[in-house]
């Protein structure tokens, strides 16, 4: 948002004697040491320099100049540098080294995206309220800066390292925007006047008869001041006037909607998961319910050493998990409030120690690619793309495992999992364990499996609650690695239908169920990396493939690539497909996503998708849903996790029924849900730049408590208590999420 780029411009800096300069000319200053690793650096580079030479950066993959003060820098101001290259792809982090805390992730890219490479551009990072997130910094003993390369490396100069004591900002108003029925949100940096500010309504002056700042709870420094006016908003010009800025809107004409609290059915609890929280802390800030122990390097995961391999993420190298220790993860999750989904690995091999790879050098030569930090590594490809041959021992990396070790395992668990499932992906893991698992997955093989370690596992641990097969995306949900003779060697039947039959026949022959829910990933199809305004769009809309039953996936598979027996193929209407399947192949079965995301997990539009996500999934009667990977507490997943289970305020139980007069799913998205008699409702504005209103019937009146993120203000999250005296006119600011709850 443009915000972020305005503010940097005009913060004026002082720099104060108080000032600690990492770098000027020729060599770090005296008391920092160089932390950087994975790098070519020359703190003397001469090619491109102010004053009388710079600091030249060359880092491969994921590796980092990086500095370490001896001492701490516990309660400066901001960060300033000059920076030169082609708009390099780097994430600056401020930490610890003292007790391993780091600040969020901050990208060059939201600070600024006109990098050039052959003249340096200032940049300063205010740490009050850090790009990208808004969070603060907060006090820490912070010792250490690091400039992260990105996957495929940075290259750039570096200049006038400095860290700020002081940052004098001058007063301003940064935006003002209308929201609900009364209220104007309005943020400021300094120490604004508000008796400048103004309101007018279709060219009337309205009075402000009530300003209540307020900063909310953990982030951001920013501040936010509400005003309520006299009048209810209405349709036409409203114009805001604030010192030397002025806000202008045109406020739409009403959209006609209803709310009836009486048609309700529950919300499943487990909608809000995540993957890996990352505290219990995390888990009540963002009330999160499910929290999964997943993804690809789990497969790998031995318990007894808490060893595990990165597959073909890294090199198919061992290392120690992240969380090393499953069973004291499952501790404190569970101490924090949230239900565990446990991945039981279901291969034939885990990771034998923390160390070794299945591809070194000294035995494939010629590989495509090596690991920087450990060249022997490889990556088990060669130039060419096809796999290594002959295909490595699997105790090159691995120790055997079956599931008499896993039963042993979840036996000894001192914290149990509510939920397990049974490995990830299976059905790629020629791809991404195609060391340890080379031979394709069938369809018959992958049953095989979930049968050995469902009934293992319920045996196990009774009472758990198997999800299964957790398969990667649309393609696979109707056929295996193996291709379409599989599915011919199984009358046609598509792959999930047909595990459904046939869990459905182990019930039968077993008189207990050893599938509870039917397990899958779900990633959009469609391409929006470019994250261009065509490419946002398309992201805010395609979440109509969760659901609607008519939208024609706009990716290759609305373009009828037909590779399954499914009605309507082009439309993916996933979960209402999904409910459907189960009805006629495995009643009773439940449903769930353990891997979704948003595709965009540091712009604006990421989580205005999770936030109509979230909603959509509670409207739709999804069973439970983990979010792929850990959103960032601050960043606009977490944000939407916030919105409607933030700190102890919920969005309602149950699932209340939301009338559109004319629905436009592609701009906007509306949910209620009702608890205890009391309603709470999200609204998700979708629209880049324009408002939208709501003729809210059955709304009723009184006080709200009222969050939202978005908007003019960039990402930030607000939170005030509002009065709600008429329900004719409601708006939602553009790009804003919005969570209204009766109080
Ligand atoms: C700084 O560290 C990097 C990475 O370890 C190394 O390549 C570089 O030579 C070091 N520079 C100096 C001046 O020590
Ligand atoms: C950066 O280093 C890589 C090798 O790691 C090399 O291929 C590339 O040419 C270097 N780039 C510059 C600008 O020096
Ligand atoms: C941070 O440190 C400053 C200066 O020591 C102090 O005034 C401030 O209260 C501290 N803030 C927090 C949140 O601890
Ligand atoms: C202004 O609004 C705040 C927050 O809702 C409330 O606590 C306060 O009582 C209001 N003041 C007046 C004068 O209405
Ligand atoms: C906002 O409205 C005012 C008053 O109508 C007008 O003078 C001004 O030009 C408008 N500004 C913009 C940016 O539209
Ligand atoms: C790829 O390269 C390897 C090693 O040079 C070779 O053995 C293999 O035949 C090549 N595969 C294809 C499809 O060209
Ligand atoms: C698992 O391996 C152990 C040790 O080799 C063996 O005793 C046990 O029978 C195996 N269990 C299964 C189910 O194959
Ligand atoms: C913008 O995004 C759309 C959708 O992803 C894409 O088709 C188009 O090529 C992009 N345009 C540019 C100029 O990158």
């Amino acid at each position: 948002m443009r915000s972020l780029i305005l503010q940097l411009a005009l913060l004026a800096t002082c720099a104060l004697a108080d000032d600690i300069t990492v770098y000027s000319d020729a060599a770090l200053a005296a008391g920092w040491e160089n932390w950087s690793w994975g790098s070519v650096i020359d703190f003397a580079a001469t090619d491109l320099f102010e004053g009388t030479s710079s600091t030249s950066v060359n880092s491969t993959a994921y590796s980092a100049l990086s500095v370490k003060l001896e001492g701490t820098f516990p309660n400066y101001q901001g960060l300033k540098f000059d920076i030169a290259g082609a708009q390099p792809d780097l994430t600056i982090s401020i930490s610890s080294s003292v007790d391993g805390t780091a600040s969020p992730n901050i990208l060059l890219s939201s600070m600024s995206t006109s990098i050039t490479p052959n003249a340096f551009t200032s940049l300063l990072i205010d740490f009050r309220n850090l790009p990208g997130s808004g969070a603060a910094l907060g006090n820490g003993t912070w010792d250490r800066i690091t400039w992260q390369g990105g996957g495929n490396g940075a290259v750039y100069h570096i200049d006038n390292i400095v860290v700020v004591e002081s940052i004098v900002i001058p007063p301003r108003f940064l935006s003002a925007e209308p929201i609900a029925a009364n209220t104007i949100a309005v943020t400021t940096q300094g120490d604004v006047d508000f008796t400048k500010l103004s309101v007018s309504l279709n060219g009337k002056a309205v009075k402000i008869v009530n300003t209540t700042s307020y900063v909310p709870v953990g982030t951001p420094s920013k501040s936010v001041t509400y005003l309520t006016l006299a009048a209810p908003f209405a349709p036409g010009a409203l114009v805001i006037t604030a010192a030397d800025s002025t806000f202008n809107f045109t406020l739409p004409a009403v959209q006609y909607a209803s709310i009836v609290q009486q048609n309700s059915y529950p919300i499943s609890p487990q909608v809000y998961g995540v993957n890996f929280p990352t505290s219990a802390q995390y888990i009540t800030d963002l009330g999160v319910t499910m929290s999964r122990w997943g993804g690809n390097a789990v497969t790998a995961y031995n318990p007894a050493g808490q060893f595990t391999n990165a597959g073909n993420d890294w090199f198919f190298e061992n290392r120690v998990a992240n969380p090393p220790d499953a069973d004291a993860w499952l501790g404190w999750v569970e101490g924090a409030g949230s239900e565990s989904l446990l991945t039981i690995p279901a291969l034939d091999w885990v990771a034998k120690d923390s160390t070794s790879y299945s591809y070194p050098a000294t035995v494939y030569p010629g590989q495509a690619k090596f690991d920087s930090f450990l060249p022997n590594a490889g990556n088990g490809l060669y130039p060419n793309g096809s796999y290594v041959t002959p295909v490595p021992p699997q105790t090159n990396a691995y120790t055997p495992w079956n599931s008499s070790m896993a039963k042993a395992w979840l036996k000894g668990l001192a914290h149990k999992p509510t939920h397990v499932t049974i490995d990830n992906e299976m059905e790629i893991s020629s791809n991404t364990h195609q060391d340890m698992h080379p031979v394709l997955m069938s369809y018959d093989e992958e049953l095989a499996r979930v049968l050995e370690y469902a009934a293992m596992a319920k045996e196990a641990l009774p009472g758990v609650k198997v999800a299964a097969p957790s398969s990667c995306s649309w393609w696979f949900y109707w056929t295996s690695s193996v291709g379409y003779t599989d599915n011919t060697a199984h009358n046609n039947i598509d792959f999930l239908p047909w595990f459904l039959t046939q869990m459905a026949a182990a019930e039968k022959a077993k008189g207990t169920r050893l599938l509870d829910y039917l397990d899958i990933h779900y990633y959009f199809q469609p391409d929006t990396s470019s994250n261009n305004d065509t490419a946002k769009a398309l992201r805010l809309r395609m979440t109509r493939s969760l659901w609607d039953t008519t939208y024609v996936d706009e990716s290759w598979i609305g373009q009828g690539v037909q590779q399954n027996h499914q009605w309507t193929p082009t439309m993916v209407s996933l979960i209402p497909r999904f409910r459907t399947l189960i009805d006629i192949n495995y009643p009773g079965t439940k449903l769930s996503i353990s891997e979704f995301s948003s595709t965009a997990d540091t712009d604006i539009t990421g989580g205005l998708v999770t936030a109509d996500m979230l909603g959509i999934f509670g409207r739709e009667k999804l069973d439970s849903a983990t979010y792929w990977s850990t959103p960032d507490e601050m960043g606009p997943v977490g944000l939407a996790y916030w919105l409607f289970r933030g700190f102890g305020t919920y969005f309602g139980a149950n699932s209340a029924q939301v009338n559109l007069a004319s629905p436009n799913p592609d701009t906007q998205g509306v949910y209620a849900a009702t608890e205890g008699g009391k309603l709470s409702l999200v609204i998700v504005n979708k629209n880049p730049d324009t408002p939208i209103a709501f003729d809210l019937a059955n709304l009723p009146f009184g006080s709200y408590f009222m969050r939202h993120f978005g908007g003019e203000a960039g990402i930030a999250k607000w939170q005030t208590n509002i009065k709600v005296d008429s329900s004719t006119y409601i708006v939602v600011p553009a790009y804003t999420a919005v969570f209204l709850k009766q109080n």
